[in-house]
């Protein structure tokens, strides 16, 4: 395809000072041009970065624009400190502060309005692959955005597919599921817009190693990754970003 691979390491709640110099030494020697990377670190080392090695990415935004909202950050501040991306919609976020596929859309809303590119997270929990109703679920995480910013914005979303299931547990969806539900994806957007739906980037996101990473990233419909625990180790999430293509 001629989509340009993305590869995005959130790092949760993890990472300091030290682990910026160590990911900036490495990266500025490296050769990647062929793949945009993406680092989204805890709020307050934002400021920490200073080379151009990579784009910078939020972890989540308020829906709101500011005010009265304690411990809460704004799609503006982040523009402000040279954020390109923001993580939106990601499950802990979904599981431990109660984001709904609604709010997810306010946010995709207020992200796009300040010229961030969101970083979409869909994916089903174990259960609903087992009951068989991991499309409907997936589809109603993608209509809620769809309705709410209209698939034109699509131009300027990245969907990122991470099964709840495979975060952080090193149980890794197999080439073939991470691509069954891509394909998925793509083809639901094919429904409202077939050119959108062709240029969108979908990312894989759920214990992607350098190992595997090769595997994942040929897929037809996977075009890179949004990467856990592997992007806290700087020599791991370099040769996951070289595997992208
Ligand atoms: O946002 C990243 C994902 O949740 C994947 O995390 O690579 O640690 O499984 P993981």
């Amino acid at each position: 395809s001629n989509r340009r691979p993305i590869v995005a390491g959130n790092w949760k709640m993890n990472g300091n000072l030290a682990l910026i110099k160590q990911m900036e030494a490495l990266f500025s020697n490296a050769e990647l041009s062929h793949v945009d990377v993406v680092v989204c670190p805890p709020f307050p080392y934002l400021g920490g970065f200073n080379g151009s090695a990579f784009a910078l990415g939020g972890q989540t935004i308020s829906h709101f624009e500011s005010g009265a909202h304690t411990g809460e950050t704004a799609a503006s501040m982040l523009q402000e400190m040279n954020c390109q991306y923001v993580i939106l919609g990601h499950s802990e976020r979904r599981a431990d502060n109660n984001e709904s596929n609604e709010l997810v859309a306010e946010k995709v809303d207020v992200a796009l309005k300040h010229g961030l590119i969101p970083l979409f997270c869909v994916g089903e929990p174990e259960d609903i692959r087992e009951s068989g109703q991991l499309f409907d679920y997936i589809a109603a995480q993608l209509d809620a955005v769809i309705s709410k910013v209209g698939i034109a914005a699509f131009n300027d979303i990245v969907i990122a597919y991470e099964p709840v299931w495979a975060i952080g547990t090193g149980k890794t969806a197999s080439p073939a599921q991470a691509q069954e539900v891509h394909a998925f994806i793509r083809q639901h957007l094919a429904k409202q817009e077939s050119d959108i739906a062709k240029q969108c980037v979908i990312l894989y996101g759920g214990s992607v190693k350098g190992s595997n990473a090769v595997e994942l990233f040929s897929q037809p419909d996977v075009d890179g990754g949004l990467i856990g625990g592997a992007s806290l180790n700087p020599e791991d999430f370099l040769s996951i970003c070289l595997a992208a293509k």
